[in-house]
C-alpha cells in the first residue's frame, strides 16, 4: 500500500486540502480539481459533511482519487473506508495512530514534523509522509537538510505553501508531492467560484512543467 501510496501522489503532484460544507460541495470542488488537471483530492474530516462528501466524490467522480484528511485517531478510520476512501492523511502520527494506519490496508500518507518521527514512520514500513506544517517548521531548507540523512523518505510537504512556492519544493528528489488549499480557496467555494479552482489547479500545474 506504500507502493499505491507514493503512485497516487506521483501522479496528481499536487494534492488538495479541502474542507467542504455539504457533499455537493465536495463534488464540485473534485470536479473543478480534476478539470484543472488535478487526480487527487484530500477532504479534511473537519466538517460534520466530510464523510458523505467523501462518498459522493467516490460514486459521482471519475478519474480522481478521493482521500480523507485530518485523520486524528484509529477510530475514524472504519467510517473513512465505509465511505469509500481510497486515502488516508494524518497531521501528525502517534504511535496507536501508526499501528492502524498500517493494518488498516488503504494507501497512507502519515504526518510527520521531525527526524526522529520520520524515522519512527519509516521504521514501521512508511515510504512517503506528509511534512506538516511544512512551512511552519522548516521549509524548503528542511526538505533539503532531510535529503542525505533520509534518503530513502519521500515527502509530501504542507501547510503553509503557495502557489509560487510549489515548484520550488516539487523540484527537489525527496518530495513526491506538495499538498495545500490554495488552489481551493475556503472563499472561492463558499461563492462557488469552482472556474477560479479549476484555474488556480491548472496554472500550477503548468508552473511545475
Ligand atoms: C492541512 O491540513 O494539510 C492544511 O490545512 C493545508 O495547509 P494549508 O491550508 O496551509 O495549505
Amino acid at each position: 500500500t506504500q507502493y499505491a501510496a507514493i503512485g497516487l501522489l506521483r501522479a496528481t503532484r499536487i494534492l488538495p486540502v479541502v474542507t467542504v460544507a455539504s457533499a455537493e460541495q465536495g463534488v464540485a470542488v473534485a470536479r473543478a480539481l480534476l478539470a484543472g488537471g488535478i487526480t487527487a483530492i484530500e477532504i479534511t474530516l473537519r466538517t460534520p459533511a466530510a464523510i458523505e462528501a467523501i462518498a459522493a466524490v467516490k460514486r459521482d467522480v471519475d478519474g480522481i482519487a478521493v482521500g480523507a484528511g485530518t485523520v486524528l485517531t484509529p477510530g475514524q478510520i472504519d467510517a473513512v473506508r465505509a465511505a469509500g476512501a481510497q486515502f488516508l492523511v494524518t497531521p501528525g502520527t502517534p504511535p496507536a495512530l501508526a499501528d492502524a494506519l498500517a493494518m488498516c490496508g488503504l494507501p497512507a500518507v502519515p504526518g510527520a514534523a521531525t527526524p526522529t518521527e520520520l524515522l519512527a514512520l519509516h521504521a514501521r514500513g512508511f515510504r512517503v509522509c506528509k511534512l506538516f506544517p511544512a512551512s511552519a517548521v522548516g521549509g524548503l531548507p528542511l526538505v533539503r537538510a532531510l535529503q542525505a540523512p533520509l534518503a530513502d523518505v519521500l515527502l509530501c510537504p504542507t501547510g503553509g505553501i503557495g502557489e509560487a512556492d510549489a515548484p520550488h519544493y516539487l523540484a527537489e528528489r525527496n518530495v513526491a508531492c506538495v499538498g495545500g488549499s490554495w488552489m481551493v480557496r475556503a472563499d472561492w467555494i463558499a461563492q462557488g467560484r469552482y472556474d477560479l479552482v479549476s484555474e488556480a489547479s491548472a496554472r500550477s500545474l503548468a508552473a511545475i512543467g
